[in-house]
Order: C-alpha cells, then structure tokens, then sequence
C-alpha cells in the first residue's frame, strides 16, 4: 500500500499504483530510487542547492530578527505593500492567505504588488499617501523589472524608514541601492532558488509581518526533512510522488497534473506548487528532448462546478491530486432563516465536513471514471503544516528533476523573458 502518515499529514497513492491501466512495479524502483536520491544529494553539494538543509542551516537567531523587524514596522506603519513576483510571490501569499486570522487582516492590512499593473499601482500609490504604509520589496535576483518598476514608482508615496529589501546578499541592482542608501535588509541564501525559498525571509518575514510564527513553519519542515532522511530511498513518500507523476506522464500519457486543494485559503498552494513544477521541470533534457508535464492549480470545491465534467469524461490525458483539510474545527451550516424542506440535511453539517466530503465524493467520482487520484491531507492549517507540505513538495520536485534528467534548479526560459523585456527597455 502506498500510504504514508507523515509529520502533520499523510500521503495516499495506493490509487496511482493499483489503477489498471496504471504503472506496475518494475522490481527497479529500489535501485532507482537510490540512484536518485544519491544524485540529488551529489548535485546539493557540488552545485550548491541549499533548500533541502534550510531547516538545519537558517541561524537559530534568523526567526527572532524577523520577528523584531516585523515588530518595527507593524508598529510604526498603518499597513504594509509587498512587491515580489513568482517565487518572490507565491510562497509568502500561500503563507498569509492559509494562516492569517481576519482581525489581523483588518488591523494591519497587507497587500501584494505582483503585476505592473497600471490600475493595481495608481490604486496603491493612492492608497499609499492616505495611510502609512511600509514597503516591502522581495526579488531574489534584485534585477527583476516588474518588480523594480512597482518599487520606484510606490517609493514616491512611501517613506524610505518603511522599506525592507529582501534579495541577494551581494548581488543585484536591489542589493546595490539598498548598500548605497542604507536600507534595512535581509538575505536570501544564494543557494537557494526563487521557486524553492519560501522557507527563507522571502517567505518566512512576510509571515512574521502576519503574526505567523516563523518557528513553528521551520519546525514543520524540519520534521518532514527528518522524516524523509530516516526513510529508505525505496519507502521514501518524496521519491513515489516523483516517480508516479514521471511515470504517468511518460509512460501513460497523463502529462495534465492537477492539484485541488479543497479549502479556499489554500488556493495559493496550488499556484504555489503549479510554479514550482512547471518552472523546474518543463525543460529540454540531457539527451534534447522537451520534458515534464503540465501542472494545473485547481479548487475545490467550487471548480466542480467548472472543470469536473471535462475531468470525468474529457480526454484521457491527466491526474489529480486532492489536497484534503481537517474536518476538526465546526462552523456549523444552521437553521436558515425558512425552512430548508428536503435540504434539511444540511443544517447539521460543519462547513469543514462538507469540504471533506466534498472532496472524497470527487475523488470517487473521478476514480469511477478512470482518473488517476492521489491524496494529500494536511492534519489541520497550521504553520507546521504549511511547512511540512512545504517541504515535501520542494523534495519531490528535485526528486522527480533527476527522473527526468533535467536541472531542476535553473529556468533558461525565464531568465531569456526577463534579458529580452530588458533589452526592449533600454
Ligand atoms: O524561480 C525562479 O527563479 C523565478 O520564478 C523567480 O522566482 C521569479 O522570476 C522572480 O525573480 P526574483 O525573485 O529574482 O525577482
């Protein structure tokens, strides 16, 4: 059975592996996964990837200074606007929009610049000189011109005591101004790529600035970083994701991955994780073939009502995988104000029960038809959690980059964007 209970959730994938028209087990995978998981760990070294060991190296002190920092300025700005884009983006907001609690969100709103958007930045410049706002400017590279333009444009309304640069310790254009004119800062380990840092200050200070302890996500991912280096390559969760997507795809034409998480607040975990893959394996590889397959975020379970026909019945090219929430808090539907009739059923159910059962009846349904399934289900939303999952998703990633023999940590194609939309500019 291919299920995994795992620090603050569980993995199944018995579905992927029993489904009848679905991969079959070699005798192989043993051999492969130690061939893999002995790749990866070479490349950790000799190409400095450093995600993996960030639970262990981020310096014990690295939590407190966010935690102070944070304090300064939720203390002395009425809000604060983050500008970031991609991994400078996806983590941080996967983080404030899962953990932050409403009455935070009132009291000292954030809000994202992620586009340059004309509308979004005239509407935040107003915005800006109305409240005090601290500005927040995220780009691992410090070069990246949607985000540098959104930064120069907000710094005409914002005060520079409220800016905070989190990019490169030495290199960039960010990096340079913020040497040259004194600005707070905080480092991004250079080892460490921008779809692969939220467990950096990219990711870790924004939830700070939200009250979310920076620890306790840490702490997550340090126990799934255990738990996955106390496993076997061979019962390794991290290396059977990896190996059902690169099978799926490759071998069964399935090269449509969807993930649903099934909880509106963890949307963003799904953008977050449509990133991460499509960005590190969609490649060409070693021997000049154009890999990797398509993932697609979706939610549940208000995409049921958009996307499930065309998954149940449309062409046969793609899986899902659900990400279930914790049925234990209880926002009960209730009484309506008239009688509910035959939909009496209802009022005693948690909005939590029906997300879950939601999802479950989907997951049947979709199997009914043939889909290939696999689940994830976080034990509850919390900051370990988030870190956990986190974690576990970075890991499969790099495991599944060295399946299909691409470099997993570079993005010839986004970098290409970016050096042509420069060049267009000057
Ligand atoms: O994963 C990556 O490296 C990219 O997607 C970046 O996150 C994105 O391009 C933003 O780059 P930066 O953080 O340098 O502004």
């Amino acid at each position: 059975m291919k299920q995994w209970i795992l620090p603050n959730l569980s993995l199944d994938l018995s579905h992927l592996w029993t489904h009848p028209g679905g991969p079959r087990l070699t005798g192989e995978e043993g051999a492969l996964s130690q061939r893999v998981w002995k790749a990866f760990r070479h490349r950790s070294v000799t190409e400095e990837i450093g995600f993996f060991d960030l639970p262990e190296t981020t310096p014990e002190a690295a939590p407190k200074e966010w935690a102070v920092t944070a304090h300064r300025l939720r203390s002395s700005f009425d809000g604060a606007i983050i500008v970031g884009i991609g991994g400078s983006y996806l983590g941080p907001q996967t983080l404030l929009e899962s953990l932050r609690v409403a009455t935070d969100q009132e009291d000292f709103p954030i809000l994202w610049v992620t586009q340059p958007d004309p509308e979004r930045i005239h509407i935040l410049q107003r915005l800006a000189l109305e409240k005090r706002y601290a500005l927040v400017v995220i780009s691992k590279s410090g070069n990246t011109t949607e985000t540098l333009s959104a930064f120069f444009n907000l710094s005409q309304s914002v005060n520079a005591q409220g800016y905070l640069i989190i990019t490169d310790p030495e290199k960039g254009a960010l990096r340079e101004m913020a040497r040259r004119e004194g600005w707070s800062t905080f480092s991004v380990p250079p080892d460490v790529g921008g779809r692969f840092s939220v467990l950096t200050s990219v990711g870790l200070f924004p939830a700070e600035l939200a009250k979310i302890s920076s620890q306790r996500i840490l702490t997550g991912a340090r126990r799934m970083r255990e738990a996955i280096l106390n496993s076997t390559p061979d019962e390794c969760p991290a290396f059977w994701l990896a190996l059902s997507h690169f099978r799926w795809d490759t071998e069964f034409r399935r090269n449509i991955h969807y993930l649903m998480p099934y909880r509106q607040t963890l949307k963003s975990l799904a953008e977050w994780h449509t990133q991460l893959f499509a960005e590190s394996l969609g490649k060409i590889d070693r021997t000049g073939k154009a890999v990797g397959f398509t993932p697609v975020a979706a939610l549940g379970p208000s995409d049921q009502h958009s996307i499930l026909q065309m998954l149940r019945q449309g062409p046969r090219d793609k899986m899902v995988g659900f990400i279930d929430t914790p049925v234990k808090a209880s926002t009960v539907v209730g009484m309506p104000s008239f009688s509910p009739g035959e939909a009496a059923y209802l009022t005693k159910t948690t909005f939590e029960q029906l997300n879950h059962l939601a999802c479950r009846s989907t997951e049947l349904s979709l199997q009914n038809g043939g889909m290939p399934t696999y689940r994830l289900a976080l034990e509850g939303l919390s900051p370990e959690a988030l870190g956990s999952a986190f974690f576990f998703f970075e890991t499969v990633c790099a495991l599944a980059g060295e399946l299909y023999d691409v470099d997993a940590f570079g993005q010839p194609g986004v970098e290409e964007g970016k050096r042509l939309l420069k060049e267009a500019l000057i």
